[in-house]
């Protein structure tokens, strides 16, 4: 049976990506024009894996705008376009709205709420969602009125130490979760089977499943090995300036069915 068809949202680096939000990391110069090659090679896996590339124009002036998942999360029913929980993100919305509104009935996160679609992790009909520093607890509670009429369970997750739940946890291959145990409680997930982190790489939970590949950062080798040991086919990208902008390899799109 052929693999679904689906669509990844991208967009380019920003020229102003030196100029991004940090939160536990301290700035370091960030070489676009190496982040523009690490981002186009991103976009020709992602289409490597089976995914038709849907582009958005870099934007001059909004210096995280690479990481269009914090801006929506999509599902086959309904998009929810988010509110960035950093104020410098928000009008990144509005381009990603003009054309998800093309694929999907939209609803928004409004104020007061906040919500960055990187502390989204959806498994099947359940919905983890990080309490983190961008994820408030109204945003949360308006992403769970949204999508629970389409049978969509929230459940509320806290992350300490990292940016966004999908920091610390990915899901990686049916049941199996990559995660950082410093970051966030595995209890969570009971009857899940778990890949730590190595030691000393503890950016390397964040990894994007697509097909029967995992997208990894290459920075990350003894915790690829790991994924490997468990039967995982990985597919690891030098991804350097993209995490010194305190990003990683989910962030840099929207993968959903077309
Ligand atoms: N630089 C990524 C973020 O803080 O949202």
């Amino acid at each position: 049976m052929s693999n679904p068809a689906r669509i990844a949202l991208v967009r380019g680096v920003s020229p102003a990506m030196q100029r991004c939000e940090l939160t536990h990391l301290a700035r370091e110069p960030i070489d676009v024009a190496m982040a523009e090659m690490q981002h186009a090679r991103y976009a020709q896996t992602l289409v490597s894996l089976g995914c038709r590339l849907l582009e958005l124009a870099a934007e001059p002036d909004l210096p995280d705008s690479v990481f269009v998942e914090d801006t929506a999360g999509v599902l086959d029913e309904v998009a929810v376009l988010t509110r960035p929980g950093a104020e410098s993100r928000q009008p990144e919305v509005a381009s990603v709205a003009r054309v998800l509104e093309r694929w999907r009935p939209c609803v928004r996160v409004e104020a007061p709420g906040t919500l960055d679609g990187g502390d989204v992790l959806r498994i099947g009909r359940d919905v983890f969602v990080g309490q983190s520093d961008r994820s408030n607890a109204e945003g949360i509670r308006q992403l769970a009125a949204a999508i629970a009429p389409f049978g969509y369970r929230t459940l509320p997750v806290p992350a300490r130490g990292c940016l966004h739940l999908k920091s610390a946890v990915t899901y990686v291959a049916p049941d199996t979760l990559l995660i950082n145990d410093a970051w966030v409680d595995r209890s969570h997930w009971p009857g899940m089977r778990f890949v730590s982190v190595a030691p000393g790489e503890p950016h390397a939970a964040n990894a994007l499943w697509l097909g029967d590949a995992v997208i990894f950062p290459a920075s990350a080798p003894v915790t690829r090995a790991r994924l490997e040991e468990a039967g995982l086919r990985v597919i690891a990208l030098d991804v350097s300036e993209i995490q010194k902008a305190e990003g990683g390899v989910t962030c840099c799109s929207v993968v959903f069915a077309d």
